[in-house]
């Protein structure tokens, strides 16, 4: 089936968002509720990831970027984290065939060295294994924060600077745009929080700036492809006005493809 065949299906209109992030959240009170460990909760997590990996393929989407693990999360419990980490294991373990199958292209952002040996081994497996593929740009985001994100831009920026390769007055929006982990991915369009709670958590600070946000209270467990597609008809809905006073709905600026 073509993406305007999957466009028909979930009845979206063509402009949809080139680049959706995510910050998954709510595995841990879905799991409370159903009197389950907190790690079943992460469990039915990554079968909402697998889903929402493969509608966003079906409709085109360019980049899909998912908040996964933060920097804050490795104060958790040591017994969360250490099957959180197995969790992950498992998942690009398992999912790499399904990745090649659906064309999507893993990448990684944060401090990913901060992951296990065997974690980093596995990471760089499934990212080369899946290189070449064209389609979706899956970005997982590991051990990230936005702050050490874009302090780590600062220090690469100062590097140029002191070797001269750029002037201090050379530097620009973009030139910080670029530094960044997600340099070479579209402007963030759309940033979907589950689970109710109204905050950006160290993610994608700078990306964020013109994107559009939708927050739902379905907890991430249960977010799967009618909750993302009611999240994009939400975003069709949206009037862009990047900061000026002109609606850009509809139109071909950042988001079309
Ligand atoms: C928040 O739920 C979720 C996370 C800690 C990150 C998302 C992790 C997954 C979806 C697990 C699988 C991930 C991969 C990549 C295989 P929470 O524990 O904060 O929920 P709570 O706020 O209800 O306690």
């Amino acid at each position: 089936m073509s993406v305007s065949d999957y466009l028909k299906r979930y009845r979206l209109k063509p402009h949809l968002p080139r680049h959706v992030a995510i910050i998954m959240d709510g595995n841990g009170r879905w799991a409370k509720k159903r009197h389950l460990p907190r790690i079943a909760g992460h469990r039915a997590g990554a079968l909402s990831i697998r889903e929402i990996v493969r509608v966003s393929g079906q409709l085109g989407l360019s980049a899909l970027t998912l908040y996964a693990f933060s920097t804050e999360n490795w104060k958790r419990p040591r017994q969360e984290v250490s099957l959180l980490m197995k969790l992950l294991r498992q998942y690009l373990r398992s999912e790499v065939q399904e990745l090649l199958q659906n064309n999507v292209r893993l990448g990684a952002i944060g401090n990913t060295k901060d992951l296990s040996g065997e974690i980093q081994e596995e990471l760089e497996k499934a990212i080369q294994i899946t290189s070449r593929c064209t389609g979706l740009n899956l970005i997982l985001a590991l051990s990230y924060s936005g702050r050490t994100d874009l302090t780590n831009a600062v220090k690469e920026i100062a590097k140029k600077v002191k070797s001269g390769k750029i002037k201090p007055e050379g530097i620009k929006e973009e030139t910080i745009t670029k530094a960044l982990s997600t340099g070479a991915l579209p402007e963030v369009d759309l940033l979907i929080r589950t689970s109710g709670e109204m905050r950006v958590s160290n993610f994608l600070l700078w990306e964020l700036a013109y994107s559009e946000f939708y927050v739902t209270k379905t907890l991430w467990p249960d977010f799967r492809t009618p909750h993302f597609i009611a999240a994009l008809r939400d975003f069709q809905k949206r009037q862009r006005r990047f900061g000026g006073v002109e609606s850009v709905i509809g139109s071909v600026t950042s988001w079309a493809r």
